[in-house]
C-alpha cells in the first residue's frame, strides 16, 4: 500500500479554499492509502516563533477541523510534527543537500517573505535560517514516513519539487533509501475569494471558514462581487464573471442550470441568488459542523486520536531512520 503524507500549519481555522484545494481529496484518498496527516507546529513556528500560544491553540483547532472535514481516525494517523524528533534529525542531514540560493528561489517562500514585512523586513533582510529552510524540514516530514503521495494545494508545489530534488540527491549519494514523492492536486487547486480575488486566503480576509455560522456566511455572501454590468434585478447578466455563481458551481448546487439560465435571462436578482447560496453553503457545511460539534464535546477523544496518530507515525519514522543511519554509515553501535 502506498503512503500519503500531508498536513497544514496550525495558524488558523481551515476554510473552503483548504477544503476544495486539498482536504476533500485527502478524505477520499484515505481509504486507499496508508495516510499520515501532520499538524505542522514546527513549521508554524518558523514565522510565529514569537507567538507560541497562537500555535499551541491552533493545534487543537486544526485537529477539530480535520475530523470535522471527514478525516477518519480509523483510516488516517493525525499527528503533531514536533513529537517526531526523527523528522527534526533528518532535516539536519537534508540541509547538506540543498544550496542556500536554491532555497531563496522558492516562489512560495518568497511570497511569504513579501507578505510578512513586519517580521522579515522590507527587503527580506530579517529572513531567518529557520524560515528559509522550512522546505527542507517539509522534505523530512515526507521522507520520515517514506511518503509516495502528497495531496496539497498549488502553493505547495515548489516545496514538493524541492523535496524531490533533495531525496533524489540523497538516494544518489547514500544509496536507494526514499521513494520520490508526487504532489496530487485537486481539480480546483486554487479557490477564488467571494471578493473576486484569485485566492481565498486568511491574509486577504476573504475566507468562508468550515466553522462559520449562518450569520457569518450571510454577511460574507451579501458583499460578494457580482457582474458589475448588472444594475437592476431584472437585468440579464453574465454568470461567468460572478463570484456568487462561481460558488454555486463550486459546492455543486443541483440547481445550477437554473441559476445560470435565470441569471442570463434577467430572471433572478442578485440578492435572491445570494440568499440561495447562503442556504446551499449552510447545507453543505452542516455535516462538517455536526462532526466538529461531536469532537468539540469530547476533548479526551481528540487527545487520544492525536496520541495514537503520533505513536503510529513515530514507529514508522523510527523504522525509516534505521535505514537512513545504516546508509549514511551512522549506525555506530549496531
Ligand atoms: N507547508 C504546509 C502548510 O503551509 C504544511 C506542511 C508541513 C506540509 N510539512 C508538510 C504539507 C509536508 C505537506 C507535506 O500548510
Amino acid at each position: 500500500m502506498k503512503t500519503i503524507l500531508t498536513g497544514d500549519r496550525p495558524t488558523g481555522r481551515l476554510h473552503l479554499g483548504h477544503y476544495f484545494g486539498s482536504l476533500e481529496n485527502r478524505v477520499k484518498m484515505q481509504y486507499d492509502y496508508d495516510t499520515y496527516i501532520l499538524i505542522a507546529d514546527v513549521q508554524a513556528l518558523t514565522d510565529n516563533f514569537n507567538n507560541p500560544s497562537k500555535v499551541r491553540e491552533n493545534v487543537k483547532e486544526l485537529a477539530l477541523d480535520y475530523l470535522a472535514a471527514g478525516i477518519d481516525p480509523k483510516q488516517s494517523h493525525i499527528y503533531i510534527q514536533s513529537l517526531i524528533p526523527e523528522a527534526t534529525e533528518l532535516t539536519v542531514y537534508f540541509s547538506n543537500l540543498v544550496s542556500v540560493p536554491r532555497l531563496y528561489r522558492n516562489p512560495t517562500t518568497k511570497y511569504e517573505v513579501a507578505q510578512k514585512k513586519e517580521l522579515f523586513g522590507d527587503s527580506g533582510e530579517g529572513i531567518t535560517y529557520g524560515f528559509l529552510g522550512y522546505p527542507v524540514s517539509q522534505a523530512a516530514d515526507i521522507a520520515c514516513v517514506n511518503g509516495n503521495i502528497v495531496p496539497v494545494g498549488d502553493d505547495q508545489l515548489p516545496h514538493i519539487e524541492q523535496t524531490r530534488e533533495i531525496l533524489r540527491k540523497f538516494n544518489n549519494i547514500y544509496g536507494e533509501t526514499f521513494n520520490i514523492p508526487e504532489a496530487v492536486l485537486s481539480s480546483t487547486p486554487r479557490i477564488k475569494g467571494l471578493d473576486g480575488n484569485e485566492k481565498m486566503s486568511k491574509s486577504l480576509n476573504n475566507c468562508i471558514y468550515l466553522s462559520d455560522t449562518e450569520e457569518e456566511i450571510n454577511k460574507k455572501v451579501m458583499s460578494a462581487v457580482t457582474d458589475p454590468s448588472k444594475i437592476r434585478k431584472d437585468d440579464p447578466a453574465n454568470p461567468e464573471v460572478c463570484m456568487v455563481y462561481y460558488y454555486h458551481k463550486l459546492i455543486k448546487n443541483p440547481n445550477l442550470p437554473k441559476v445560470c439560465s435565470e441569471c442570463k435571462n434577467g430572471e433572478r436578482g442578485c440578492v435572491y441568488c445570494k440568499k440561495e447560496l447562503v442556504r446551499a453553503l449552510v447545507e453543505f457545511l452542516e455535516p462538517i459542523q455536526k462532526r466538529r460539534k461531536y469532537y468539540e464535546e469530547r476533548p479526551e477523544e481528540v487527545e487520544r486520536i492525536l496520541k495514537e496518530g503520533t505513536y503510529a507515525t513515530k514507529k514508522k519514522a523510527e523504522e525509516v531512520m534505521r535505514r537512513v543511519k545504516e546508509n549514511m554509515k551512522l549506525n555506530y553501535f549496531e
